[in-house]
């Protein structure tokens, strides 16, 4: 009996002693002190690593983003003009490009062109969008289709950003079947 009231005691002692370590006010013990102080990195500390002193910097003059081809025509009526006569197509006039360029097309081009490309896409029809041509009425190439998907031209905005090369190779082919096809 009395073992045991001893034993209580000392446990009854030991909580208590534990609990008076515990202080709200601070954190408590740290298991995996790692997780709770990182080493941080400063993003934009000062750097002795490089000539400024900055840690951050800009990409060096002349990179390009993975993926993106330069393009070295202006954009003026001079670059569309020589994007016209002598800007050729690197990819292969193929089913499985034009199926690709359709796609796009439905896409990124409908909405204003129409799917036949008679200029008569949906936001024409509902009048929430004006001039629009329709491809027959325009002299156009493969050259100077990607040409104006790059800048734009006038009221239709640059498709740059929404089509890579490629796929602006694939939406020309696909232009220039419509094209064909309004023309006969
Ligand atoms: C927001 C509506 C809109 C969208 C979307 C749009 N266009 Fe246009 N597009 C126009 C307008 C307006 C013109 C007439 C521009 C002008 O004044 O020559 C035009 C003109 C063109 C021309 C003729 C340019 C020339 O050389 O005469 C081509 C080719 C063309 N668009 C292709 C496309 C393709 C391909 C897409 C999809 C990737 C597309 N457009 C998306 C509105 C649009």
């Amino acid at each position: 009996m009395m073992n045991r009231i001893i034993a209580f005691g000392s446990i009854m002692v030991l909580l208590l002693g534990l609990q008076s370590c515990s202080n709200p006010s601070k954190p408590n013990y740290q298991y995996f002190p790692n997780m709770y102080e990182p080493v941080g990195y400063e993003t934009y500390a000062d750097s002795d690593a490089f000539a400024n002193g900055i840690e951050a910097q800009l990409p060096v003059e002349g990179s390009i983003h993975r993926g993106w081809v330069p393009y070295g025509y202006p954009d003026s009526n001079e670059g569309y003009e020589a994007a016209k006569a002598e800007l050729k197509s690197p990819i292969q006039v193929s089913a499985e490009n034009g199926k690709q360029g359709k796609e796009l097309y439905g896409i990124y081009c409908a909405v204003c062109h129409g799917n036949k490309g008679d200029g008569q896409g949906i936001l024409m029809t509902r009048e929430k969008y004006l001039g629009v041509p329709s491809y027959a009425n325009r002299d156009i190439t493969p050259g100077s289709i990607y040409h104006v998907l790059m800048y734009g031209r006038n009221a239709m905005g640059s498709h740059a950003g929404q089509v890579n090369a490629t796929e602006r190779w694939q939406i020309a082919q696909h232009v220039m079947e419509l094209r064909k096809n309004l023309i006969k």
